[in-house]
């Protein structure tokens, strides 16, 4: 059986003596059991975090990466950047970025693609307005971005994947999918990443106004993995509460 898979998305939250307190407040509240758990500061905590993490066995991740290793662009963070400060993971194509920053999906395609090369393990972002649900084409939208972030990827050479499912209307709603909606898209997306040669260790993760309350019953679907966090991974509390939940259920 998988540890249960956490990642916390912090978004633009926290400053690097935050992120410290972070860490320090999440071992007080004793910290995430059998949890894996990866932390996801703002690029300018990266460094002062991964600091706070060694001997924690918790690991750290970046919201996002370019997809070139250097040149002139301005503003950009690159995959060894992130090794260097200590990453192991990297989000990309988080719906903030497609629908705030205009990036597209062959933007998304190239960034999955470096970070593999680099020996970062993405995390995919995929999901659906709620427009796209109603119309029924959740699947299609779903499908569609999957195909595109792994286009050109050799089938025999897909690495272990980490995907989440977090549809657009769920994130910072407050108004998460039903355990049934996020399981039926989770075993969709296994099954899109099996067809294409993906091993089978890979990870399925649900996000979208996850908290302790609820984090049970999307573990209990089979598919789900474990869960992408936003708002409720902001408070020290709040996340050891939400991975115990997660821990019981395995
Ligand atoms: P949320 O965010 O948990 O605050 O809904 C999830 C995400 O954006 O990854």
């Amino acid at each position: 059986m998988k540890r249960p898979l956490l990642v916390a998305n912090w978004k633009m939250h926290k400053d690097q003596a935050e992120c410290r307190a972070f860490v320090r407040g999440l071992l007080e509240a004793g910290g995430v059991g059998e949890c894996a758990v990866v932390l996801c500061p703002p690029f300018t905590a990266l460094e002062a975090t991964g600091r706070a993490l060694v001997g924690t066995g918790l690991t750290l991740g970046a919201q996002d990466v370019h997809w070139e290793e250097q040149g002139a662009f301005t503003g950009e963070i690159s995959v060894p950047m992130l090794k260097a400060c200590g990453c192991e993971y990297v989000i990309v194509g988080h719906s903030e970025r497609r629908r705030i920053m205009g990036e597209t999906d062959g933007m998304v395609q190239l960034k999955f693609k470096a970070a593999w090369a680099g020996t970062l393990t993405p995390i995919l972002c995929v999901g659906e307005t709620r427009e796209e649900r109603q119309q029924g084409n959740t699947r299609q939208v779903v499908g569609k971005q999957l195909e595109l972030a792994l286009a050109g990827s050799r089938r025999d050479a897909v690495p272990p994947a980490i995907v989440a499912y977090e549809p657009v209307w769920a994130i910072g709603s407050g108004v998460a999918a039903t355990a049934a909606e996020a399981g039926e898209m989770a075993r969709f997306i296994g099954d899109e990443l099996r067809r294409r040669g993906s091993p089978s260790n890979q990870r399925i993760l649900y996000g979208g106004s996850v908290h302790p309350q609820n984090i049970g019953e999307f573990m209990a679907q089979p598919g789900i993995d474990g869960a992408l966090v936003g708002g409720a991974s902001l408070d020290p509390h709040v996340f050891a509460a939400l991975a115990a939940a997660a821990g019981r259920c395995r």
